[in-house]
């Protein structure tokens, strides 16, 4: 994997503020990251995009904050993502700070293993954020307005609950082309926080292999 954490690396900028991802692969760089930092002597700092890669980031004494005036990066992970880079994201149920902290970059990179391509979105089940309050109801509409398959996320104890206090719901769209539609619709419906769907500042997708060589799908650079 030294080859794409190496691809990655380049685009961490000294003395900036940069946002971290969450979820399995970015666990896996992070520890990489750290030793790149520690040998360029880099003054960065990160803002996290869940409790996790907090606490990851804080173990291995890198520099966590809650505020930049610019970031110009954020490298996160992704659950799909198609030759366009539309990226699905939420299978970690981090997805609204990942769109918090992705909007306030001025680029997203993503990693991502090259299984995760797809052709279309049709058999990807969507994470959208919920409040709480009168959930039933958003997800009927959710199920009414879309004739969508919706099915709660949950964990051991009950329901699964974000690090914002929501829900999830999963859905399935029957014929999921437009996403950027199916995002502005999902998001009008009072109740929903936000969605999985990341179509903005999403420069490059580094898609790995199983022998760690990489492919990139870029805009510019
Ligand atoms: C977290 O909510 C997600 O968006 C992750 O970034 C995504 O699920 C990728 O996770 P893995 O790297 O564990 O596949």
């Amino acid at each position: 994997m030294n080859e794409v954490y190496d691809a990655l690396n380049t685009f961490l900028v000294d003395e900036s503020v940069v946002g971290m991802g969450s979820g399995s692969t970015i666990e896996g760089y992070i520890p990489y990251m750290k030793e790149h930092v520690d040998r360029y002597s880099l003054d960065v700092a990160f803002i996290p995009t869940s409790k996790k890669t907090e606490d990851q980031l804080k173990r291995h004494g890198l520099a966590v904050v809650h505020h930049a005036d610019r970031m110009p990066v954020t490298i996160d992970g992704a659950d799909q993502f198609n030759e366009t880079r539309m990226v699905i994201k939420g299978g970690g149920g981090s997805l609204l700070r990942e769109k918090q902290v992705g909007y306030f970059s001025d680029q997203i990179v993503i990693i991502a293993h090259q299984d995760k391509k797809v052709e279309d979105f049709s058999g990807t089940a969507i994470p959208v954020e919920i409040n709480t309050y009168l959930y039933e109801m958003t997800v009927g509409t959710i199920e009414e307005n879309f004739g969508a398959e919706t099915e709660m996320r949950t964990r051991e104890d009950g329901l699964f609950i974000t690090d914002n206090g929501n829900y999830i719901v999963d859905c399935h769209f029957s014929d999921p082309q437009d996403m950027d539609q199916i995002h502005n619709d999902l998001v009008a419906i009072p109740g929903v926080v936000e969605t999985g769907i990341f179509n903005r500042k999403i420069r490059h997708i580094f898609s790995f292999d199983d022998q760690g060589a990489y492919q990139e799908y870029a805009k510019d650079r």
